[in-house]
């Protein structure tokens, strides 16, 4: 499963990219206010430090107006994946971009249906919120299963399922589990992941025992 990073903190995402962990970065519109940086000037920060896709979402709601934005953004760095939301209007802009060999991100994905719309319309991946559906008491995760099973039926499908809106590390193991191609996870999540109490209890115990030794390596 591929990990992205979700945000648009040039500070976080230099310090998580140097673990080697980050396939790729999401942004969108509330990230971008939050990160309080030039949009497009961090867009090209971000695209030089993770040459994976780094989604860049798009603000008009008409077609057209998505696809003049689409070009200005596509223009930052070949590795721009265009966000584009789950209406018609996204869906028509989905397929004209995807036609010119453009990666496309459909969000605000909240129904199988809708990632079947967005497989149609030939996006690259569809990013199904599983946070926002949970804080409905929806269950996030049988979505993403059920988009699993569902594009499973049709293997010449290559839309990507990118598990988004990720509130804690059990989002991520259960992604990992039900085979989600990949999950976009908040730099706090990411951090979580590597912790457990034994891993630390047993470092300090080896080096604990090691000083008694008196030797070094
Ligand atoms: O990339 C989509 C993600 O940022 C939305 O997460 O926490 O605003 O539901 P959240």
């Amino acid at each position: 499963m591929k990990f992205f990073i979700d945000t648009a903190d040039l500070t976080e995402i230099r310090d998580l990219a140097a673990t080697g962990m980050v396939d790729g970065v999401t942004t969108n519109p509330t990230l971008v206010a939050k990160a309080g940086r030039d949009f497009i000037e961090a867009l090209k920060e971000i695209c030089a430090l993770v040459p994976g896709p780094v989604s860049a979402e798009v603000t008009a709601l008409d077609t057209a107006g998505m696809l003049r934005e689409a070009e200005k953004l596509r223009a930052v760095a070949k590795n721009i994946a265009i966000k584009v939301p789950m209406t018609w209007d996204g869906l028509k802009a989905c397929r004209t971009l995807a036609n010119d060999g453009v990666m496309v991100n459909v969000t605000l994905c909240f129904s199988a249906n809708q990632a079947l719309l967005a497989a149609k319309a030939g996006a690259a991946f569809v990013s199904p919120f599983v946070g926002r559906l949970d804080d409905i008491s929806q269950e996030g995760m049988e979505l993403i299963a059920d988009i699993r099973d569902i594009f499973d039926n049709y293997p010449a499908l290559e839309t990507e399922i990118l598990v988004a809106s990720v509130r804690h590390p059990a989002h991520v193991l259960e992604a990992a589990r039900i085979g989600a191609d990949v999950c976009t996870i908040p730099p706090n999540v990411l951090r979580q992941l590597i912790r457990h109490p034994l891993t630390d209890a047993g470092i300090a115990a080896f080096l604990a025992d090691w000083e008694k030794s008196g030797q070094k390596i």
